[in-house]
């Protein structure tokens, strides 16, 4: 395999920052493939707005459709964001036989099953790995890394927006609305940063994480959600008096027999390690029965962090292509295997 054509649906920041590292790191990337990576078309909204990295205008379209039905094309990467036209649009390149990377949590959160299996079906790839926890290669970790253990519990910070909203409540006495419009300039908060604040966002990465932790198909509607909007800096000054920080984390553990998903503004005694996770960071605290406990932190957020989970990503599917392989459906079980209640029982 001499050579794979990219096509890149989006040129929003994520997509500004895998351009960039394509760009900037060609030579490395390549080398290390053994191949050349050729990034062929870039779907925009508006071909003649300035961009931030230098690109070929050549290579702009609006036609979404010059890149899923181009035989040409073997990769297809999806930053546009949302769900619909996101859905339609991987589905349509997946049957087309492209293997598909994508960052969107939304999407993955709801239709996650059905399009790993469609890219099974059509034996593509699908990775995500920049949908949760933007840089922090946590979605690896359980799939590869953790696999053989039996995981207890995960306690995540996996929305930077509000960790970043309280940090600065508790440290500079920040109101709630002046760090809410800070972390929207800064520009990792959502368009709508309600799903954000209402803790819809991180209970969307729950239900990936806990997708590949339990091997069972979580739904959104499984989750308890909770968000920061009540949470009021008295609150935050009461908490530190009796040597707590609120923190706004995703819980998903074994409870009863079940998994219990949930998402709330939790009271962390400050000697634990979440605890110190400041402003946009993002941390996932894993117990796992054999391994006990480790932790996952770094950038959850931003053009650089979340562009290395995405090329990183490209990196795979290019190294599956030339083995000939697929990779990444191993978190869909078969029905009949999901874990029955007694083995969870057993297994606390
Ligand atoms: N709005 C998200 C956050 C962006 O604040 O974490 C990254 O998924």
């Amino acid at each position: 395999m001499d050579k794979v054509s990219i096509g890149l649906l989006g040129f929003g920041t994520v997509g500004t920052g895998v351009v960039r590292l394509l760009t900037k790191e060609r030579e490395r990337l390549e080398e290390r493939t053994g191949c050349a990576i050729q990034l062929e078309k870039v779907l925009v909204r508006n071909k003649n707005r300035p961009r931030k990295v230098l690109i070929d205008s050549r290579k702009l379209t609006t036609d979404v459709y010059e890149i899923l039905d181009n035989p040409g094309i073997d990769i297809v990467i999806e930053l546009i964001g949302g769900v619909d036209r996101a859905y339609r649009y991987i589905l349509r390149a997946l049957k087309n036989k492209k293997n598909v990377i994508t960052a969107n949590k939304d999407l993955m959160a709801e239709y996650g099953e059905e399009l790993l299996l469609e890219a099974k079906k059509n034996r593509c790839d699908l990775y995500y790995e920049a949908s949760v926890a933007g840089g922090i290669p946590i979605l690896r970790a359980l799939t590869d890394s953790l696999a053989a253990d039996r995981i207890q519990k995960m306690i995540g910070i996996v929305n930077g927006t509000t960790n970043y909203i309280l940090s600065k409540m508790s440290h500079e006495g920040l109101s709630y609305e002046k760090s809410l419009v800070s972390a929207q300039r800064l520009g990792f908060a959502e368009a709508d940063p309600t799903s954000d604040v209402e803790g819809l966002d991180a209970a969307r990465k729950m239900v990936i994480l806990s997708h590949l932790a339990y091997s069972i198909p979580v739904k959104m509607e499984d989750v308890k959600i909770k968000g920061i909007t009540d949470v009021t800096r008295e609150d935050i000054v009461y908490a530190q008096k009796l040597g707590y920080t609120i923190k706004l984390v995703g819980i998903a553990e074994v409870s009863n027999g079940d998994i219990d998903v949930r998402v709330e503004p939790t009271l962390l005694p400050n000697g634990h390690p979440l605890a110190s996770v400041e402003n946009e960071n993002n941390a996932i605290y894993v117990y796992g029965s054999l391994l006990g406990e480790t932790m996952f932190y770094g950038p959850g957020a931003g053009e650089g962090p979340t562009a290395i989970s995405v090329v990183s990503d490209l990196l795979s599917v290019i190294r599956n292509m030339a083995l000939g392989v697929t990779g990444h459906h191993i978190f869909m079980p078969k029905k009949e295997m999901h874990p029955k209640k007694d083995s969870l029982i057993e297994s606390q």
